[in-house]
């Protein structure tokens, strides 16, 4: 029985996190979860699966949490909460699905206990990819990535040397505004910016997949999974999100890994790591499809995706800079108090403005994370 600490049970990759623990009850249980503020999601997963611990984030969810009828269960509360539940808590896995980076302190803690840590939470690797590093040299862990990227490039590795890499190509659906031409993007609204074309997932994913944030991101988190150049790492636009990324060897080969879009797979395969087990999905067929098309991504009308190379390139604290002023300008994008095409020049400004320093500490990037936030909001969330 593998014993599952899910912080952020309740989003889009908790929920399909819940469906892979559903389908192998006899060999996944659930010993903690977190959520925000949706209690009512949280209560039906705590009765579902026996929970005996719940994190919220908010008081207001603290507050309304039932505890006379949930007496057995343990409440925790805050970012202190989600610490404490990856520091004290009996599991194997902790599968970080938490948005922001608030995910990075409970996959530092994990880490540190040398658990498997399956991780969704991508900006745990975006703000302290190298700290993390370091605790994992230090104290051992082991990182699996859920991303589905990233997943396919595990998948396309496995039995191969990496001296045998020559470089990775992760995939991009292109997002919403894939084909919109650059004079339109000051109009776009917030209600377009969160229709995905071939994803469901949670709100601010699907804004940083707009602007290829998200695939930028994901450049950082596969340099640090992978201990790969950025010189080695490319990206494709790719629509029908079929082909998940691929590895290109030293001999010409590329293994690509293939599938219809659907988050189960990767969390499973994160779970099971490197067993699998059957999924009864609906499979690819490749003559009923057709095509498959690809693109070079256009970096002139989605400055994000150099932003973070650069951002990535430069590492030290500036990666944790990009994130910060990322995660409050999506913020006030969705809450309307900026234009979508700030975005990317809040966040070009923030990394401009800050002194870069080596990365050395958790407490050092938290530090530098939630000085960005406060410069951030100060300056524009009038
Ligand atoms: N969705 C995808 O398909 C996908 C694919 C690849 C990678 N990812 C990555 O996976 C992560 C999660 O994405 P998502 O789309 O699942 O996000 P989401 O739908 O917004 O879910 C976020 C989850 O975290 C909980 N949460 C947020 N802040 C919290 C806090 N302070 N304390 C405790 N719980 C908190 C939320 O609770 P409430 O429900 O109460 O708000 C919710 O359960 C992100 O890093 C994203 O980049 C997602």
């Amino acid at each position: 029985m593998i014993k599952i600490l899910l912080l952020g049970s309740t989003g889009s990759i908790g929920t399909s996190t819940e469906n892979c623990i559903r389908r192998y009850r006899d060999q996944f249980s659930l010993v903690g979860i977190s959520v925000n503020r949706r209690i009512e999601s949280a209560l039906n997963q705590i009765n579902e699966f026996s929970v005996s611990h719940i994190s919220v984030g908010t008081d207001d969810a603290y507050n309304q949490f039932p505890r006379d009828q949930y007496s057995s269960v343990t409440l925790y509360k805050g970012d202190e909460g989600l610490l404490q539940m990856a520091e004290e808590l009996d599991y194997d896995v902790l599968v970080n699905a938490l948005v922001g980076s608030v995910g990075f302190a409970p996959t530092v803690a994990a880490l540190k206990r040398g658990k498997k840590v399956a991780l969704a939470n991508k900006e745990s690797l975006v703000v302290g990819g190298e700290v993390i590093a370091r605790v994992m040299k230090e104290f051992g862990g082991t990182l699996l990535p859920i991303d589905s990227e990233h997943s396919a490039i595990l998948q396309c590795l496995n039995g191969e040397e990496s001296k045998t890499i020559e470089s990775m190509t992760v995939t991009a659906s292109g997002g919403p505004f894939r084909e919109l031409p650059s004079d339109q993007f000051s109009k776009i609204s917030v209600e377009t910016a969160l229709k995905h074309p071939t994803w469901a997932m949670g709100p601010k994913i699907t804004i940083d997949s707009s602007t290829l944030m998200n695939k930028g991101f994901e450049l950082i988190e596969a340099h640090h999974l992978f201990d790969i150049s950025f010189d080695q790492l490319k990206v494709v636009v790719h629509p029908q999100s079929i082909i998940h990324s691929m590895v290109t060897f030293t001999d010409g080969a590329v293994m690509a890994q293939c599938g219809l879009p659907d988050m189960e797979l990767p969390i499973q395969y994160a779970l099971t790591y490197p067993k699998r087990l059957p999924i009864t999905s609906p499979r690819l067929d490749l003559a009923t499809l057709g095509s498959l098309t690809f693109f070079e991504p256009d970096y002139n009308r989605f400055p994000c995706l150099n932003l973070c190379i650069e951002a990535g390139r430069a590492g030290g604290t500036v990666p944790a800079v990009l994130n910060a002023s990322n995660e409050i300008a999506v913020e006030l994008f969705l809450n309307r108090k900026i234009a979508y095409v700030d975005i990317a020049k809040i966040v070009s400004e923030a990394c401009e403005l800050h002194t870069r320093q080596d990365a050395l500490s958790l407490e050092q990037i938290i530090s530098v994370d939630r000085e960005t936030r406060s410069l951030v909001r100060e300056k524009y969330g009038r």
